[in-house]
């Protein structure tokens, strides 16, 4: 919004990622267009965005998934050639970094969020958007009010974007931990690195600062492992079964299954195991016990 990004502008972003990523672009009534995510990463592939780019585009929105930062500088070369906005949905990566610069410091704007689940959560909802730009911040701050500067005279629309203020207490007093909870993943990443025997581990960049939101495998038999899990009381979560491409509320955009395959093959093969700081050692060792003694996959 705080773009001016509407009716008739194309953004293009991951069919691989949250469903808020697209629907952000959809609800200020600009068209989403998905480019194919490197397989590896999980994250767009900026060797295809170059194809996606018309007349009408008016961003790139790279998502920054479970925990690691998208190729950055290709995408930023794109930007500059072509005049665009970059959107870095930061959502998973607090923290994180892109030879050594963060999530969020690189586009025009970063996108955060502070539900529950991230390294840096809330105990509701909550977020906040980072801009280098000064223009923009003041922007932003007057949308986050319905759009008003002074109080009571709207020059936009806007909305209540507030960060409210019980969530901001949280993370105020959650805020000093949050490089320790990142240390925690990433030392538990690193034992279940050395320790998993099956299924494909993650893959970090040597560009990248991983904070581990999430730890992700894959598996051809994903389904399988996922019951095994399950019936372990271990828990874990698919994101995502369904890249947003093939989603029943995007039908209009005339994507079919085998546009992007890629992300249909991760969305059938991935599954993310428990990572966050506190687990103990030997909640770690049942977790790569479970997954070692897995058969048939
Ligand atoms: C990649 C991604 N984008 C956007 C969001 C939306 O964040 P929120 O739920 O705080 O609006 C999330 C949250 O789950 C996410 O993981």
């Amino acid at each position: 919004m705080a773009l001016d990004i509407s009716n008739g502008d194309e953004v293009i972003t991951t069919p691989f990622t949250f469903f808020a990523t697209a629907g952000a672009i959809q609800r200020v009534g600009a068209t989403p267009v998905f480019v194919d995510i490197d397989p590896k990463t999980y994250n767009i592939d900026p060797k295809k965005i170059e194809e996606k780019i018309t007349e009408k585009t008016k961003a790139i929105m790279p998502v920054h998934l479970f925990g690691q930062m998208a190729d950055m500088d290709p995408i930023m070369e794109l930007a500059k050639k072509y005049s665009l906005y970059v959107i870095e949905d930061a959502a998973q990566a607090i923290g994180s970094e892109y030879k050594g610069k963060r999530a969020g410091s690189i586009g025009t704007t970063g996108c955060f969020s502070f539900f529950p689940s991230k390294n840096l959560g809330c105990c509701g909802d909550g977020g906040i958007v980072t801009t280098n730009d000064a223009e923009l911040a003041e922007k932003l701050r007057i949308f986050r009010v319905h759009g008003s500067k002074p109080k009571y005279y709207h020059s936009y629309v806007g909305g209540n974007f507030r960060l409210d203020p019980i969530q901001a207490a949280v993370l105020q007093v959650k805020l000093p931990l949050l490089e320790s909870q990142h240390l925690g993943r990433q030392k538990n990443a690193e034992f279940y690195n050395k320790t998993i025997k099956k299924g494909l581990l993650p893959h970090v960049e040597t560009y990248s600062r991983m904070i581990y939101n999430q730890y992700t495998l894959r598996f051809k038999n994903r389904d399988a492992v996922e019951t095994t899990l399950n019936k372990a009381t271990i828990g874990n979560a698919i994101y995502y079964p369904v890249p947003l491409h093939i989603q029943k509320c995007f039908d209009h955009l005339g994507y079919s299954e085998g546009d992007f395959p890629e992300s249909e093959k991760a969305a059938k093969e991935v599954i993310s195991i428990p990572i966050y700081t506190e687990l103990t050692h030997d909640e770690l060792s049942y977790v790569a016990e479970t997954i070692n003694n897995l058969v048939e996959i």
